[in-house]
């Protein structure tokens, strides 16, 4: 697709680079210049800055810069193309009628033929279950649990038992036989003529998000090789980028999605009424499959299976989803191998408690590495602590989450943390290596000396971006106080912030002048200048403000557990539950505004 230069050009007059930018992150205007937080790097006092005059952004601390279209592609990691459609949409203008190439405009048909025989030879397996050869494809679905119901959802066939009875099927409904090949479902050779390699096998079509029969993955009944026959890549089916039971799951109202392995367990998971359950393509989970949960903003659990190929697939999986910034949770199905039977054995309630009581899937994989290793031998304790220590790097860009789940495997494992700041040294990969200062700095840095106990003066984005909101909009503060105390933010300076701005707001006395004259500490007062940075987030919506406040105030209570779970107080472990209990409530509900909605 091409966009002629004017309608190019009314785009970016249409999107205020700042407005733009302040979609994606809070900004705070200084002179003629926005400031933030850069979102293409890790930092916590912003260097990132949106020049209106020229409609440029520029970030001073990583380099990255552009104009409005630029930004766009880069934060949400989509195409020219894409990054002009999402701003044009965003604008109210007219997106279609655009101007094609011919040679771009013959392909789109090209490409639409092709899903269209991909949905014809999937009606063709369809009907076939239901015909006297197709019978035994039939009964072998029904063996595995599902019903007819669950059947026609997922639009699952029989092939045939040769590959010859698809392509006449096609060619008769006059598709030519170039086409059928590039559709994937047949090829042509010398010895068979045109053929589909699909006979034999129970079909499970493959649909994209907009619905669109894109492939197959063809099982044998019984035993066999391969067990799963998949659609080679095709101009139209692009298994990096697609997955499994995602045309329903996306629609599911569910804040989360639940990864499986395999096309089967998503089946039964759906039947089970588990509608966002979704499976990678006949390969590893993908950087691209990541990023389009990111884009949706759900959460995962992994329900990969519980044997060895399943545990290393769930470490992939959880490198993945981390990169992302997506922390997912492992679901235990023990003593069953996967969910397909797990739910066929226990049924949904039972796989509903293992969703409940889902954990941390970096912590779960790391139990399962222990188990791997017989402890009491020194050499395979040091082998086992090296390899925990080696996963901790997933986290390298993030140096908080990564010095918190350092803590979270000596807590865990009682290994000291000079061992395993030392073990990080030796597992140092290469792309963080000290030549690029860069990297380094974004990289774990382990402490100077051995085991300094307290980290004072951290605090989370989600705490400053709370504490920031209310300093500008204390209207706010009826709602936080029902949620937050001052002594549930982040020991250290975020706390003294945080009890000063309570207090005053409480009393209707809170300017920022008079928040710095009451901070006594140098060093606070500088931590306050570069927690209270940001403004407040400018969006529309009541209603989509109150979503994001009901997720900071989720975010700082998750903070406050994870505190809490760290420190010596005796009765924390019912604390932790108190507050795990309240982030639930208020994750299932809405927010509470005032006193008559609480009952
Ligand atoms: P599994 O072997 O676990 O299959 O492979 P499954 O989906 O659980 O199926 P059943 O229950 O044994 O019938 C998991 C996934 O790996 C891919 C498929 O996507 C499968 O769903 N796979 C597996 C292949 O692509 N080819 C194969 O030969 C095997
Ligand atoms: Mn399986």
């Amino acid at each position: 697709m091409r966009f002629s230069d004017e309608f190019i050009e009314e785009v970016k007059q249409r999107n205020d680079i700042a407005d733009v930018v302040g979609s994606y992150i809070p900004l705070k205007k200084k002179g003629n210049n926005y400031w933030g937080l850069c979102p293409f790097h890790n930092e916590k006092t912003p260097s990132f800055s949106v020049y209106p005059p020229k409609q440029m952004y520029h970030c001073f601390g990583c380099g990255e810069g552009g104009g409005v279209i630029t930004f766009v592609m880069k934060y949400e990691n989509v195409s020219f193309v894409e990054a002009v459609k999402i701003l044009a949409e965003r604008a109210g203008m007219e997106v279609k009628g655009m101007e094609e190439t011919g040679e771009e405009k013959a392909k789109r048909a090209r490409n639409d033929i092709l899903r269209q025989i991909n949905s014809d030879a999937a009606l063709f397996f369809m009907n076939n279950l239901y015909t006297a050869h197709g019978q035994k494809g039939l009964n072998y679905l029904k063996d595995r649990g599902l019903s007819d119901e669950t059947i026609r959802h997922f639009g699952l066939g029989f092939a045939g038992n040769n590959g010859k009875a698809v392509v006449e099927h096609l060619r008769e409904k006059g598709y030519a036989d170039d086409l059928i090949i590039a559709s994937g479902i047949a090829t042509n050779s010398e010895t068979y003529g045109m053929s589909s390699s699909f006979f034999g096998r129970v079909m499970f079509p493959i649909i994209n998000s907009d619905k669109k029969v894109i492939g197959f993955g063809g099982r044998v009944l019984g035993s066999g090789e391969p067990k799963y026959l998949n659609t080679s890549e095709t101009p139209i089916f692009d298994k990096r980028r697609n997955l499994y039971g995602y045309n329903f799951a996306k629609r599911a109202r569910k804040k989360y999605y639940i990864l499986c392995e395999g096309y089967m367990d998503v089946i039964s998971m759906h039947q089970a009424g588990f509608d966002s359950a979704i499976a990678s393509l006949g390969t590893a989970f993908t950087e691209e499959q990541a990023a389009m949960i990111k884009r949706d903003g759900r959460d995962v659990y992994l329900a990969y299976d519980m044997d060895e190929a399943g545990e290393k697939a769930a470490l992939k999986a959880v490198r993945m989803l981390t990169a992302v910034g997506i922390t997912p949770k492992r679901i235990s199905m023990k003593p069953c191998k996967d969910p397909d039977e797990f739910l066929t054995k226990n049924g949904r309630e039972e796989f509903e408690k293992r969703l409940e009581g889902a954990e941390n899937g970096f912590l779960y994989i790391e139990d399962r590495v222990r188990e791997r290793y017989n402890l009491s031998d020194p050499e395979e304790r040091y082998k086992c602590e090296r390899e925990i220590v080696e996963n901790l790097w997933m986290f390298a860009e993030d140096e908080v989450r990564m010095n918190s789940y350092a803590e979270a495997v000596v807590k865990r494992f009682g290994y000291t943390l000079s061992e395993v700041s030392k073990l990080l040294e030796e597992t140092r990969p290469r792309e963080y290596a000290s030549k690029d200062p860069q990297l380094k700095k974004t990289a774990y840095s382990p402490p100077k000396k051995p085991v300094p106990k307290k980290k004072e003066n951290v605090w989370t984005s989600a705490e400053s971006s709370l504490l920031t909101w209310v300093t500008d909009e204390p209207e706010i503060f009826s709602v936080i106080k029902r949620y937050l105390k001052s002594e549930d933010f982040s020991p250290g300076s975020c706390r003294v912030v945080a009890e000063k701005v309570f207090q005053m707001l409480e009393t209707g006395t809170y300017t920022t002048q008079a928040l710095f004259d009451s901070l006594e500490d140098e060093d606070v007062k500088k931590d306050a200048t570069g927690m209270l940075q940001n403004s407040a987030p400018d969006i529309d919506t009541s209603e989509k403000r109150m979503a994001m406040l009901k997720d900071l105030i989720i975010k700082v209570m998750e903070r406050k557990c994870e505190l809490l779970g760290k420190s010596d107080d005796p009765e924390k472990d019912l604390k932790v539950y108190n507050c795990i209990l309240e982030i639930d409530k208020l994750k299932s509900g809405k927010l509470r505004l005032n006193d008559e909605e609480e009952n």
